[in-house]
């Protein structure tokens, strides 16, 4: 499908296409920041908000914190960016972003830059793809659990998500921060 489209657009960039009315229908392809500033990180936010306001001392889902319509709201948010991951895992090329869009803390001395980014996925489009396909899985998941209204499942799924988002942040936006992360979490492990 987004294949098709790429297609598509390149074809119109080229001209190929002479009707406004089809123009109108393609949707350019997003990159990977719109991706994740117009719809990843939206969602996640609206499934962490509701998580916040009904987590326990203990850490898990508190079911008579939840309402039907806060498990309809966690269900909803979890299928659409479980649609999101997918369509995410099949953005083919990855743009990181568009020429004069800034990434978070673009310009800010050792902030990573697009370019660098895009080198790290280029590198492994195969990984970058089984950890947006591990969010897929992960948002399905969620979503069947809040149709369940299975809180311990539900309040682990989401104690669990950011570090889905973590994983890839770590391994294609500052990958020079994985060996220190990786230390302090052995460190934190040890049981000396
Ligand atoms: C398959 C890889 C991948 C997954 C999974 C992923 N991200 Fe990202 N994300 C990236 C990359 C690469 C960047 C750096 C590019 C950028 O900043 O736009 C990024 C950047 C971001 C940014 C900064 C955007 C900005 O302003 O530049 C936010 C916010 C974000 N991700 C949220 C999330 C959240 C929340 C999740 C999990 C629910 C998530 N991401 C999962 C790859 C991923």
């Amino acid at each position: 499908m987004v294949r098709r489209e790429f297609w598509l657009t390149a074809m119109l960039l080229a001209g190929a296409c002479s009707s406004p009315k089809e123009e109108a229908k393609v949707a350019p392809v997003p990159t990977l920041h719109e991706m994740m500033t117009r719809k990843i990180d939206v969602e996640a936010d609206k499934i962490w908000a509701i998580g916040n306001a009904a987590i326990d001392d203990s850490a898990s889902l508190d079911p008579a914190k939840m309402t039907a319509r806060s498990w309809q709201e966690l269900q909803e948010s979890s299928e659409r960016m479980a649609a999101h991951a997918k369509e995410l895992s099949a953005l083919n090329p990855v743009v990181v972003t568009r020429q004069g869009v800034k990434i978070a803390d673009e310009g800010t001395p050792g902030a990573p830059s697009p370019a660098a980014i895009q080198g790290h996925i280029a590198r492994d489009p195969a990984v970058y793809r089984s950890l947006a396909d591990a969010l897929m899985v992960h948002a399905v998941s969620l979503a069947d659990a809040a149709k369940l209204k299975d809180a311990p499942k539900a309040g682990a799924l989401l104690n669990g998500l950011d570090g889905v988002c973590e994983t890839c942040h770590l391994e294609f936006w500052y990958p020079e921060q994985k060996a220190f992360v990786e230390a302090v979490e052995a460190k934190n492990h040890d049981p000396r």
